[in-house]
């Protein structure tokens, strides 16, 4: 199939490449041009895809980046994996998405199909997403699905081709086309009775992250006042065969997806009015940890004036570059605030709001374990204290 994939960053580009090894002929469309002469070039952004598994399939014929949505007036397929973010007041950033479907609209060729990857509120499917393209389409008849994608960065046992993807369109035919395409190069694929469901399970995966994971984090911090160690403690509820699953402590959520998502579905409870309790008070509880670890530096040394201190990995979890909603920012600004002078190492990341990583060294009062990357050498700093955000008393 001709196919055109919008936006080519951690969803679309791995998407771009799983459809292109399987023999599609697919334009990856994104409106950062500098994005696009690196993806040309053969270089990867992203971390999950290669040097070499890009080259591979420029070489093939089956790929190729483009700052234009011409590729689209011939697509048999577009697929949407553009950001949906949250704007300055914390509420959702349609804005890439809407400029997306515009384009897509303006280009589309008759009988497309149209498919939304991005993360949104129940309801936008069957709404915006269709109302755009209807208005700005010289065709009616193209078919649009949702597909929620559910990539986890890093993540070495479950990438595009393994996690089941999930499905639904706006009619039945918009539904088989969507299975058909994804089976070529995705092993399961689950359709479901409409939009409205599945754009409500994308939406409900992470806000039970996002809810497990604040849950633990107030766990954590009645263990550290009772001297227990909180991750024993997981490790041992964890041995129950079912009915537990182990989530970890942490400085607060962060990325993309598990601080957003959940304000997705808070945005459409307000909008209906239903409650959000659960979502709101994570919020709080997270929200609440950068001065929970500050008070337990300030345990450990004293007053934190003039103290120096290590932050080390401050990307949002180990082993990715990514720094969007890290925990590491709010957690620096409170140790600052108390007078502590704070230096951060993280490897991947390098640079970071206008500062640089600096080295690994000893001379430090207190280095604290924000998201430390697998491959970080801890050993050199040799006789500091350490607190470990993600677990230990
Ligand atoms: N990153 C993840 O782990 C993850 C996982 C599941 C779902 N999602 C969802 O997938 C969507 C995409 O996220 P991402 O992490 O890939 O974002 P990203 O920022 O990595 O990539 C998005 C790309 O889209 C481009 N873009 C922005 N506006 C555009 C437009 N109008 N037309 C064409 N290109 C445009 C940007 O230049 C960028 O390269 C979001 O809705 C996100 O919530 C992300």
């Amino acid at each position: 199939m001709r196919v055109a994939i919008i936006g080519q960053g951690y969803v679309g580009l791995p998407l771009a490449v799983a459809a292109a090894e399987a023999g599609h002929t697919v334009v990856g469309i994104d409106v950062d041009t500098k994005r696009v002469a690196l993806l040309n070039h053969g270089t990867s952004p992203v971390s999950d895809i290669s040097d070499s598994s890009l080259t591979a399939v420029i070489a093939s014929g089956n790929y190729q980046a483009s700052n234009s949505f011409a590729a689209v007036s011939t697509a048999d397929v577009v697929c949407i994996c553009v950001p949906t973010p949250l704007d300055a007041a914390g509420a959702p950033d349609l804005s890439a998405l809407e400029a997306a479907l515009e384009g897509v609209g303006a280009n589309l060729g008759s009988s497309a199909l149209v498919i939304l990857e991005s993360t949104i509120s129940p309801g936008t499917t069957r709404g915006l997403a269709s109302s755009i393209l209807s208005a700005v389409s010289r065709h009616s008849d193209f078919e649009l699905v949702y597909s929620p994608e559910r990539i986890d960065p890093a993540n070495k046992k479950w990438n595009v081709k393994n996690t089941p993807k999930l499905v639904a369109g706006l009619t039945e035919e918009g539904t088989a086309r969507a299975v058909h395409f994804y089976s070529s190069f995705v092993e399961t694929v689950t359709s479901a009775s409409s939009v409205e469901v599945i754009e409500t399970a994308k939406l409900l995966e992470n806000s039970f992250r996002f809810v497990n994971i604040s849950f633990i984090n107030e766990l954590a911090v009645f263990c550290s006042k009772m001297g227990i160690d909180v991750r024993e403690v997981i490790d041992a509820a964890a041995t129950k065969p079912y009915g537990f699953m182990p989530f970890y402590p942490s400085a607060g959520v962060g990325g993309h997806c598990i601080p957003v998502d959940p304000a997705y579905l808070v945005a459409k409870a307000r909008e209906v009015g239903a409650p959000t309790r659960f979502i709101d008070l994570a919020n709080e509880v997270n929200l609440s940890m950068p001065s929970f670890f500050a008070g337990k530096a300030e345990g450990m040394l004293g007053s934190l004036s003039g103290k120096k201190i290590l932050v080390v990995g401050v990307a949002y979890k180990p082993d990715v570059s990514d720094v969007r909603e890290t925990p590491a920012s709010g957690l620096i600004k409170v140790l600052r605030s108390a007078g502590a002078v704070v230096s951060w190492h993280d490897h991947l990341v390098l640079e970071w709001n206008g500062e640089s990583s600096v080295p690994l060294a000893s001379d430090y009062d207190l280095v604290v374990l924000v998201n430390p990357h697998s491959s970080v050498d801890l050993s050199v700093l040799d006789g500091v204290p350490v607190l470990n955000t993600r677990g230990g008393i």
